[in-house]
Formats: structure tokens, sequence, C-alpha cells
């Protein structure tokens, strides 16, 4: 039996002790945590509890625990949006391999020293594109690549995020506000962007996009409309945004059973973001004083809440990608209409591929493997497949480089829909001042 690989986790919030660092607890056997850096002291603790870590391998910041030398192989980085760069390059320069969230930077400049310095360093450096590593996409990719459906000729795809989830994540939340964060097409379609330049292997030759935030701002409401839900809203009861029926006794969020008064949230998000005093008490005040019971028409929030890219790929190839925050369910969708076939499909519970032959009435749905942690199997595939990497038994299936065409495309979404104007996309990327591909 070889020795468990060794990691430091560099932000311990959502993604990085729950999504990721609890694979350890299944995997004890592949990977060993031996230090953590996070600033808020329960979260710090909880993690250094969970797994067996003393003070001297517990940090207050990215800083201090870079500044120690290199504790072990590889680094996680899960801070936000905005601190991926810093992190990542200090790591990469300090001998770590890292395997860093989405979006890999907040800015093109970012995203091209994150190249710049793991092509410098040597290091591995792995994005958090979770959707390649599912038993869903991995399927659907092996159906296109076989010819099944023919030539592809035009791509619909759809990332119908659901209507709680928009208010939770961007309107109330830490992507509300793209100052604060990143644009809505970055943080949430960059892995959709990552997937179409996966399956289509064909690079965009221009895209045009429109998109504004239409529903979530103070005109589409009355001035009657209080800051807070619970500050005697008349509108409350019938509203699917309130922070009462959404975090207090749940009986607007789906999947989740109504709590009763006096009842603890169970310990899982979106109730874990809000607050870490998970009782009837704590959320309420969490909703009272916190930025999650506030006015969903009330907030400072300024990214999108509908957006459209439409992509023509070199090939002549035609792209449509829908991104909104009004679904009634969260999942994405799309077809694939190729010269021989149109492939239908849904990702999102239940996961679902069906393929129509032209000239057959059968339809074949297609078998799709169980998925076994968060995201479609994808979190803990990606924390699997990094250390298959660390350890050299496979290439990394997100390389840098295509994570940074992703990424492009989503700025040259950006700025397209904010200009009006279509976007070269050949000339966009002499911008990157690196040839891709
Ligand atoms: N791959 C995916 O599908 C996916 C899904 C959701 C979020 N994300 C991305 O994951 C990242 C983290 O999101 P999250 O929901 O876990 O956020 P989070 O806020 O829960 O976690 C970030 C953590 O970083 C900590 N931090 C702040 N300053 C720090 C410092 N100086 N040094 C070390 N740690 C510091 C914070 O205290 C916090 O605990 C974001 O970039 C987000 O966009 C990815």
């Amino acid at each position: 039996m070889t020795k468990p690989i060794e990691l430091i986790l560099l932000g311990a919030g959502a993604r990085g002790a729950q999504a990721y660092a609890s694979y350890a607890f299944e995997h004890p056997d592949e990977v060993r945590f031996v230090g953590v850096a996070e600033p808020d002291p329960i979260r710090r603790k909880r993690f250094a509890e969970e797994h067996d870590l003393d003070e001297s391998q517990t940090f207050a910041s990215w800083e201090e625990i870079l500044a120690r030398g290199q504790m072990a192989d590889g680094a996680l980085i899960t801070t936000q949006d905005q601190m991926h760069v810093e992190p990542a390059v200090a790591a990469m320069q300090a001998g770590y391999n890292v395997l860093l969230e989405k979006p890999m930077a907040d800015s093109l400049e970012g995203c091209v020293r994150l190249v710049q310095a793991s092509e410098q360093t040597g290091r591995t450096l792995q994005i958090c594109h979770v959707l390649r590593y599912t038993p869903f996409w991995r399927t659907l990719h092996d159906i296109l690549e076989s010819g099944r459906i023919g030539e592809i000729v035009t791509v619909e795809h759809r990332e119908n995020v659901a209507w709680w989830h928009m208010s939770h994540s961007f309107v109330r939340g830490n992507w509300r506000n793209k100052e604060l964060s990143t644009p809505m097409i970055l943080a949430k379609c960059c892995h959709d962007l990552d997937i179409l330049v996966w399956n289509l292997q064909h690079r965009v030759k221009r895209l045009s996009s429109v998109g504004s935030l239409f529903h979530y701002r103070p005109e589409s409401v009355g001035p009657e409309i209080p800051l807070r839900c619970t500050d005697g809203c008349p509108i409350e009861a019938e509203c699917p945004w309130s922070a009462i029926g959404l975090y207090l006794d749940a009986r607007l969020l789906p999947r989740v059973r109504t709590l009763e008064e006096g009842e603890d949230a169970p310990p899982t998000w979106p109730f874990t973001t809000i607050t870490h005093d998970l009782s009837w008490e704590g959320r309420k005040r969490a909703i009272e004083t916190g930025p999650y019971g506030r006015c969903v028409y009330r907030c400072d929030n300024n990214v999108v809440d509908h957006q459209s890219v439409l992509m023509e790929l070199e090939n002549g190839v035609s792209v449509t990608m829908i991104m909104h925050g009004h679904s009634n369910e969260e999942h994405r969708s799309m077809r694939y209409d190729g010269t021989k076939a149109t492939l239908r499909a849904r990702f999102g519970r239940p996961d679902e591929i069906t393929i129509y032959d032209h000239g057959k009435n059968e339809p074949e749905i297609v078998p799709i493997p169980t998925a076994t942690s968060g995201h479609g199997g994808g979190d803990w595939g990606t924390m699997g497949s990094f250390l298959r990497v660390l350890r050299g038994e496979e290439k990394a299936l997100t390389d840098v480089r295509a994570s940074l065409e992703s990424h492009l495309l989503a700025f040259a979404a950006e700025e397209a829909r904010l200009s009006g104007q279509m976007i070269d996309m050949a000339e966009y990327r002499t911008r990157a001042e690196l040839v891709t591909g």
C-alpha cells in the first residue's frame, strides 16, 4: 500500500471542508490533510478536529501557511472568487501542486498569470471543473466522441438555476455583485463553457450575448415592501423568496422537510451558509440581521438573472447557451442535433440521456452510472482525479490551457453583453498574450 497523498487546505468553507475534504473520510488510504488555513475560528477548529490536526498545523490565512514552507504534496485552494490567483501562484512557487476552485481567476490577466506560473514552476494546476468528472457528462462525451449522432450541427445548452438558488447565491449571497465577486456568466457558466469546449473540439470563432438583471430589482415592488422579510412584509406569506420560508421553517426549499418551530436545521447547504448556529433561534437571528434575510428586491445585487450566448465555431457549428435564475427546478438541459441523430438530455435529478436516430421510431434511453457525491458525483470525482494525477497514474482531464479557454469565453461573453458587439475570438485570444491549444 502506497502512502496517502498529503494535502493542505486553503479556505475551509462550503467547498473546501464539505465538498472535497470529506473525500478523505472515505478514502484515508489515498489522502490525508496535514494543514489548514482558515480565518474563521469556528471553521478552522472544526476542520482541525475532523482531520486530527494539532495547533502547529492550523493557520489563520493562506499567507501564513505558505510562509511556513512546503508541508505537503498538494494544496487544495477553495477561497472565494477574488482570492484565487495570489494564493495559487504563491503555492505553486512554494512547490505545491494545486487543485483550485473555479473560476480560476476573476480577470483575464489573473488567468494568464496562473497558466504562466504553472508552466514556469512545472507544478500541476487543476481547476475544479467538477462536471467533467461526473458519470453523466462522461457518458454524454463518449457518445458524442463515438460519432453516434453523426457530425454535430447545432447545440442548445441551458443552465436552469432554480429560483431559490438564484436568490440564495446571486441576489442575497456571495455571488450577487460582480464588483465583490465575478459576473454570473463566469461564476455559473465557466463549467458549462468548459463542457462545451470539451465536447465540441472546435474552437469558438465568434460570439455575441444579451442579458440583464430583469427581476430582482427595487422597481419590481412598491415602496410598502420593507428591507427584510422579518420586518412585517405584507407579501411574505406568498413570496417564494421569503427568508422565513427558505431558512427558518424551510417550507419553500425543495427536497427539505418543513421544520417545526424550535427545530434545528440539518448541517447542510444552504443552511450552513447563513450561520454557524443552526438552531431555530440562530437561524432567526441570521435572517433578522444578516444578508440572507434581506428582501430580494432590496439587495446590493447587480449580476444578471438571465443571459444568452450565441457562438459560432470554427467548423460552422452554432451553439446557444442560455443561463437564467427563474427555473422551477435546478438542472441543466441540452440537445445536440447531428447528421445522424438528435440527442436530448438533462443533468439534475433525474439525469437522462435519450438518442433519437433519424429515420427510426424507437428512441434509445442511455443508461447512466450512479453518482456518488455532490454535483452528480463531480466533487469526489475531481478529488480522486487530482490524487491520481499526483500519483502519476493519469493526466489531468482539465488541463490548465483548456480551463483558460473556457474562462476566455466567459469574459468575452460578458464583454459582448455589455458592449452589444460580436466578439472575434481569434482577436480576443491574442489579448491573453498566449496562444491556446
Ligand atoms: N466547483 C463548483 O461547482 C463550485 C460550486 C460552488 C462554489 N464554487 C467556488 O468555490 C469557491 C469557494 O466557495 P464556498 O462556497 O466554499 O465559499 P466559502 O465562503 O464558504 O469558503 C471560502 C472560505 O475561505 C476563507 N478565507 C477567507 N480569507 C481567507 C484567507 N486569507 N486565507 C484562507 N482562507 C480564507 C473564508 O473564511 C471561507 O471559509 C468560490 O470561488 C466559488 O465560486 C465552486
